[in-house]
């Protein structure tokens, strides 16, 4: 139903036909072809506006870290591996075999987060958020023992891209006061939705350019999409040529041959970061929301072992608002939900134990 609103509201805006390019770049996914008609529906719009964080996404990670203390956090400290249902045997062999923390004295924690540079974090619990794109280039040998066969299945089956954005900056704007929106309709788009773009043809894939308003806060500013393995061509080039090709598609949709080179340039690369591996997540043909909730699911899944080892969070966990900020954030406090219950539920147990 998005799908076909979205096709009526385009084409009489455009006053021409279904742009595929802009519906692939919004689900994230390489072609509509590859995006599941049934599961359609599971994605949920959130009630109330959307907002722009005037100081940027970062304002919202420093209010989630504002009340944990620093010496907790470690930034910059690639995972290897995460071992979970451990013994006490199993932690002192790990420990032992890692370069540091020999002195470390190993508990019973069930969980040991070994780090690239040969740390062992002990834990009770772990709250893996690694992108969906992460987990399916890595979940063989990030977790020991691997995760069971239906999680991993689930991993395979979601489907995740890469959406980049391509931001030019003018001294002046060349374009009218009126308009919001630059948008690229290509004659011969609809038969070569299906598959890529020849390798040098990459920007035919680039749907529109968005004019960011007010100026005041963004100066003379253009905000381009595109998505798919074009989007991964388009990281692969260097700043001069992505700008130089802009501007020469600029000029030949808007007829004007005036317009300069941008001043700045600054690019997204989702899809080549190895700590990200995609933008956002989307519902993949032969998937759908019983995969989602398979890959929510905290491990281990057998009750009579030490209870939520590893719980997963992060947009491609949350059943109808992944691919979103807030489906992120809600998933977040979702798990943490789940282990807060369990110590409320250990606690109260303790608390009215006769003969204490
Ligand atoms: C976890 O540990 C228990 C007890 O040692 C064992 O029975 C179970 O098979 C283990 N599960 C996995 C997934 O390794």
């Amino acid at each position: 139903i998005k799908m076909l609103v979205d096709l009526c509201i385009i084409s009489s805006f455009l006053n021409i036909f279904f742009v595929p390019q802009v519906e692939s770049c919004e689900s994230s996914s390489p072609s509509m072809d590859e995006v599941s008609l049934s599961e359609f529906g599971e994605w949920t719009e959130i009630p109330g506006a959307h907002h722009v964080i005037p100081a940027g996404f970062i304002k919202v990670v420093e209010i989630l870290a504002q009340d944990i203390p620093s010496r907790v956090l470690h930034l910059s400290k690639p995972v290897r591996r995460i071992h979970w249902n451990c013994s006490s045997h199993d932690t002192e062999e790990i420990v032992d075999q890692a370069d540091h923390n020999q002195d470390q004295r190993p508990s019973p924690s069930p969980v040991c987060v070994e780090c690239e540079d040969g740390e062992c974090l002990l834990a009770d619990h772990v709250i893996v958020t690694a992108s969906l794109g992460v987990l399916k280039k890595a979940h063989e040998t990030l977790f020991s023992p691997g995760l069971p066969l239906d999680k991993a299945q689930a991993i395979q089956k979601l489907g995740i891209s890469t959406t980049d954005k391509i931001f030019l900056e003018f001294a002046e704007p060349f374009w009218s006061p009126e308009c919001n929106s630059i948008q690229f309709v290509w004659e011969d788009e609809a038969q070569l939705d299906s598959q890529a773009y020849p390798e040098e043809l990459w920007y035919r894939k680039i749907c529109s350019f968005d004019v960011l308003y007010p100026p005041e806060r963004y100066g003379h500013m253009l905000s381009g999409w595109i998505c798919g393995e074009e989007a991964l061509r388009m990281e692969r080039c260097d700043d001069e040529t992505v700008a130089e090709i802009c501007t020469e598609l600029l000029r030949q949709f808007t007829g004007n041959q005036n317009i300069p080179k941008p001043r700045r340039i600054l690019r997204s690369s989702w899809g080549s970061n190895p700590y990200i591996r995609g933008s956002y997540s989307f519902t993949r043909v032969g998937s759908s929301g019983r995969d989602v909730e398979k890959l929510a699911e905290p491990l281990p899944y057998i009750k009579n072992t030490k209870p939520l080892q590893v719980l997963f969070a992060g947009e491609a966990t949350h059943r109808k608002y992944y691919s979103t900020t807030h489906g992120a954030l809600l998933s977040g406090q979702k798990e943490a939900n789940r282990l807060i219950e369990l110590y409320q539920y250990s606690f109260r147990a303790e608390t009215t134990k006769p003969n204490i």
